[in-house]
């Protein structure tokens, strides 16, 4: 039912200013007004990770709910995790608006927020009053855009959240933070990384519990610079690469107007760029780091495409915004479909058994 009324209120919602139905929605969802899945996941589409059993490989990647307000109602849709942020210190009010664009005829999104937040205090105290053990929470951390050490504002994330948080996800790529994605660069990852996990291994000492560390890396990275962050990034030991965030590129989009917005674009233009850096990535790691795809999944082959390129995890944000809750069920659905003719008793089989062919294509521009 809710599905239906999405359809019937979508033109609605895109008539407004993009922020405005945004903030609508979050209100809805607040409210109960979404559908509920109550049929339970093939368990085909289970993937155990990092000690934790995902019901199938789809989350809500950061930004939709920035500030933890919406979570289980999110996980009631039907999403096996959803990742919370991305959350500074201190709040902040981000860009001046508008500063969110749809694309239409591209399916496409550009924005350039720049971590608007309400601060770690009350991002952790919404987690808090979560009951504990209630479905697959992820923190997404980030730095004031005025902060003197961006490092510190990292480790102050990871210690604020490690007792909420089921994993915590190191968001070096925003292109809308001045100088944020510079901390991509080897030696200043290195170094951030070094603190990171040196603050994990205190808390553990502490007796709190070892959160996997996640990095989400920007789809831009030049492909000469890969091979060095990702042997930063194994090196270091990270549990998770998610590959990625959304791109400064803009070829090929049929919306000229809202295409020459600054800020970052994803959605499906995103899609091929996002999947061959992805792809990338698994191989220069060798199939030893779950990586989590994100870029461009709004259908049962684009996700399929994501996990033969070697996602354990997808995430996706502006797909939903095109086409709405029903989407989460019919991707499920083409990717059980899928397993089942390819032959997979299991999601876990299908990672990466097209990384090669799929790291091989050249970048195709955005
Ligand atoms: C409006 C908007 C806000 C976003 N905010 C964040 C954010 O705060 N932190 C982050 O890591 N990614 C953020 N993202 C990026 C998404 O998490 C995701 O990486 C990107 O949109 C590509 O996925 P998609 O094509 O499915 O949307 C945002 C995306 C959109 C559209």
């Amino acid at each position: 039912m809710f599905g239906a009324l999405f359809d019937f209120a979508r033109p609605l919602l895109h008539r407004l200013d993009p922020e405005q139905a945004h903030e609508l929605t979050l209100k809805a969802l607040e409210a109960g007004l979404y559908p509920r899945t109550a049929r339970r996941d093939d368990p085909r589409l289970a993937i155990e990770l990092w000690g934790m059993r995902f019901a199938n490989p789809f989350g809500l990647a950061a930004g939709f709910d920035k500030d933890a307000r919406v979570v289980a109602a999110l996980l009631a849709m039907g999403f096996a995790f959803t990742e919370v942020g991305t959350v500074t210190p201190r709040p902040q009010a981000g860009n001046p608006r508008p500063r969110i664009f749809r694309l239409l005829n591209d399916r496409a999104i550009i924005n350039r927020l720049g971590f608007n937040s309400a601060g770690h205090a009350q991002v952790y105290a919404r987690l808090a009053r979560r009951a504990a053990g209630s479905g697959i929470v992820g923190v997404n951390v980030g730095a004031n855009r005025d902060a003197a050490d961006r490092a510190s504002d990292y480790v102050a994330g990871l210690r604020c959240f490690s007792e909420v948080a089921a994993y915590l996800t190191i968001n070096v790529s925003s292109p809308n933070t001045p100088g944020l994605r510079d901390l991509q660069a080897p030696s200043q990852l290195d170094a951030l990384l070094g603190r990171l996990t040196q603050a994990r291994e205190e808390l553990v000492a502490a007796g709190k519990p070892r959160r996997p560390i996640i990095v989400k890396l920007a789809p831009d990275i030049a492909p000469a610079d890969l091979p060095g962050i990702v042997e930063v990034l194994a090196a270091r030991g990270v549990d998770g690469i998610a590959v990625g965030n959304t791109t400064l590129q803009r070829t090929g989009l049929a919306d000229a107007r809202s295409g020459a917005e600054q800020g970052g674009l994803s959605g499906r233009p995103l899609f091929m760029h996002s999947t061959v850096v992805l792809a990338r990535v698994h191989q220069l790691a060798r199939g030893t780091i779950p990586l989590i795809g994100i870029g461009g999944i709004d259908s049962g082959t684009a996700a399929v495409a994501k996990i033969e390129a070697g996602a354990s995890l997808l995430q996706l944000y502006t797909g939903l915004v095109y086409e709405g809750p029903a989407l989460l069920s019919r991707l499920k659905a083409e990717l059980t479909t899928y397993l089942a003719r390819a032959g997979h008793a299991r999601l876990a089989d299908a990672v990466g058994c097209r990384a090669a062919a799929w790291a091989a294509k050249p970048l195709p521009a955005v």
